[in-house]
């Protein structure tokens, strides 16, 4: 059980705040960079600040004020130039560091006075990394966005899926390091939503959780699986400061204030090895639905749909003060722990857990991962079983919604058809223990 004061600060994500404060010496992924190829200009809400993210017709990408400096007009509705973006109310154009580089009328009408030398937007600096466009609000200098070994993988299909999801960012980092919660929501909840009453899936009989330069990691042994599983010997990531990541996909927990956060996912299929070499064009996003227009409910039927479920059932901030952990919850109180000491670590003026800086550092991080050598050298396509294996699944099982063009673009590149099972996925994830 948590003080209120330490459940109050876990849940802050505005500047000035001790939490703000220390998620904004972080790179963010906010965008896919081929959303912005679509519609250059798209209005963000992050850590509580109304933003305007865009890409000048020079290609530079711009974060800068939702409102105009001049009368506050909204920036989300004005067009973008060769350098910057203009706005739409009196002309006003502003590039990427913030600066205003026309006021067309006090140009013209009082040219001496320079007062576009006088007036700045609020601008955050903004980089393109792996297909997602990353922001970073923080005090400079600015880290370096971190260049994770599988941005760098070849021979596979990535894409991005972005939902915003009605609560506390922290609740859905929480999840990141709670391996128990797989038997029971994914598996077991699953087996009941397509209407059986079992059997239900092999129990947890050990659970492990250790701290590493980039995060902590999660191991488990279940009834089907022993101590010399990848599971066990190898585990999944808890990656910080606000990510899951279980080798086929990172999720991002993105905060866009304290009741609101952004599911940010860069996914990764490996292309059989017939397939090679294959290189990517355009990495797809879309954006995943996560209530059922019909009936009013959130959405049940695929992995990460299922994780919003419980994310927002514990509330838009949910109150730990009125929690009962148990021994399956160590993780939690760990990674908890390990964010308020940050804390206490950033006021003594020293850099956060994994900030990085070194460019020989960032050349690649490599992070656990099961299986990494199929992800690395491939499988042939007779080898890729349809089953929920975060290597090999044939079907895009964590979230609802994907678009038939990206279903279409993957099975372009996998050279093989998707397969649903009779039971769709949900007989998928109740027969896996690979998430
Ligand atoms: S309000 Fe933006 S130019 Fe006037
Ligand atoms: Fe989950």
């Amino acid at each position: 059980m948590l003080t209120e004061e330490r459940n109050r600060l876990l849940g802050q994500t505005s500047a000035g705040t001790p939490m703000g404060d220390l998620l904004r010496r972080y790179w963010m992924p906010i965008a896919g960079v081929s959303e912005l190829e679509k519609n250059p200009i798209k209005a963000v809400r992050l850590m509580g600040e109304d933003l305007v993210l865009y890409r000048d017709l020079g290609g530079k990408y711009g974060l800068v004020d939702r409102h105009c400096p001049h009368r506050r007009a909204d920036l989300s509705y004005g067009f973008v130039e060769e350098c910057g973006l203009r706005c739409n109310y009196h002309g006003w154009l502003f590039d990427n560091d913030g600066r205003t580089l026309e006021q067309p009328f006090e140009d013209v009408a009082n040219p001496d006075a320079h007062y576009r030398d006088k007036v700045r937007v609020k601008a955050y600096p903004i980089e393109a990394k792996a297909g997602l466009l990353w922001a970073y609000l923080g005090p400079q200098p600015a880290p370096l966005v971190p260049n994770y070994e599988p941005f760098l993988w070849e021979n596979g299909f990535a894409q991005i899926v972005i939902s915003e999801v009605p609560c506390n960012w922290f609740q859905g980092q929480e999840n990141s390091i709670d391996p128990v919660h797989f038997e029971w929501m994914h598996r077991n909840w699953s087996i009941r939503l397509r209407g059986e009453t079992g059997p239900y899936a092999p129990r947890h009989l050990k659970i492990a959780f250790d701290e590493f330069e980039w995060g902590h990691t999660y191991r488990r042994v279940t009834e089907d699986a022993g101590e010399d599983d990848p599971l066990w010997t190898v585990g999944r990531v808890c990656l910080w400061p606000n990510a899951l990541f279980t080798g086929s996909h990172f999720e991002w927990r993105v905060p866009i204030d304290d009741e609101n956060m952004l599911s940010v996912t860069w996914h990764f299929s490996r292309v059989p090895n017939e397939r090679e070499p294959y290189i990517q064009g355009t990495i797809p996003t879309w954006h995943g639905p996560i209530k059922d227009a019909l009936t009013g409910k959130w959405i049940t039927s695929h992995v990460m749909n299922q994780d919003f479920v419980a994310w927002l059932g514990q509330g838009a901030l949910a109150d730990r003060t009125k929690e009962h952990l148990g021994t399956s919850d160590r993780g939690v109180i760990m990674i908890r722990k390990r964010y308020l000491d940050d804390i206490d670590a950033m006021a003594r003026g020293e850099d956060p857990k994994a900030i990085v800086r070194d460019p020989a550092i960032n050349r690649r991080i490599d992070l656990p991962i099961v299986n990494k050598d199929v992800f690395i050298n491939g499988l042939p396509a007779g080898q890729y079983a349809n089953k929920v294996n975060s290597v090999v699944a044939r079907s895009y099982i964590f979230q609802v919604g994907q678009p038939e063009e990206v279903r279409q673009a993957w099975e372009d590149a996998m050279g093989f058809e998707r397969e649903e099972p009779k039971g769709g996925v949900l007989e998928l994830l109740s027969a896996t223990r690979r998430a």
